[in-house]
């Protein structure tokens, strides 16, 4: 059983890359970011300001985060429901960003993401994935591009997906959530020491796709 950790910023095509190699090797794929979305959704629908702590905290012992795959990949339900759309909600992603800066939520997801390896082989991309999920996975990759990439790419990926925004506001938001997931005490979203560094700014999907799997074929086999 291997485990490939493949963190990085929002917007520098992780998800994308994960999913595609994931059938490639046919092994599973699991975006941790979407459970922390989860969680973010909740105190949003519940009017609970993320910037309160213990407020937060509090709310977790209502909250219960499934995973399961199915044929158009992982599915994520909160207390039951489907919420694979509204996890999407530009406005889901600071509560994401602020919940995932305190411990208790952090610990309350760290089950599930570790359950997940332990009967497949896993591609898991998230921000913490090679520093704190696993130490000890077999690949640890940290993709990334300039910002300006990046908030083209995600404002391309919401304007198809039918949600108004614009290319400044994306990019707004986009620096403002690196820097808070960036600089929380717990779990910074940095690279882990042993981590291939990979710069996708200039390559196209299938490139970096490449680029992802020579990293992994010369480490595992
Ligand atoms: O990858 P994403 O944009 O869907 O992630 C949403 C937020 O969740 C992001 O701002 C940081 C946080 N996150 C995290 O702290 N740790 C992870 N492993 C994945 C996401």
């Amino acid at each position: 059983m291997y485990k490939i950790a493949l963190d990085g910023p929002s917007g520098s095509g992780k998800s994308v890359m994960a999913k595609a190699v994931a059938k490639k090797l046919n092994i599973l794929y699991v975006d941790t970011g979407a459970l922390y979305r989860a969680i973010g959704l909740f105190m949003y629908r519940n009017g609970v300001d993320v910037a309160d702590k213990a407020a937060v905290v509090a709310n977790l012992k209502n909250v219960d985060v499934k995973l399961s795959q199915s044929e158009e990949g992982q599915v994520v339900y909160l207390n039951g429901e489907n919420v694979n759309r509204d996890i999407r909600l530009p406005e889901i992603s600071m509560y994401a960003s602020g919940v995932s800066s305190i411990p208790e939520v952090r610990a309350f997801l760290l089950e599930l993401q570790r359950d997940a390896a332990k009967t497949n082989n896993v591609i898991m991309d998230g921000r913490d994935i090679g520093t704190v999920i696993f130490p000890d996975a077999e690949v640890k990759i940290f993709l990334f591009a300039r910002d300006e990439v990046r908030a083209k790419r995600r404002y391309l990926e919401l304007k198809e997906k039918g949600i108004d925004t614009t290319l400044e506001e994306v990019l707004n938001d986009m620096q403002r959530r690196d820097e808070n997931d960036r600089t929380r005490a717990i779990a910074p979203a940095v690279p882990a020491e042993d981590a291939v560094m990979l710069d996708s700014s200039e390559l196209n999907i299938d490139q970096t796709i490449d680029a992802i799997i020579n990293i992994i074929e010369k480490r595992i086999k």
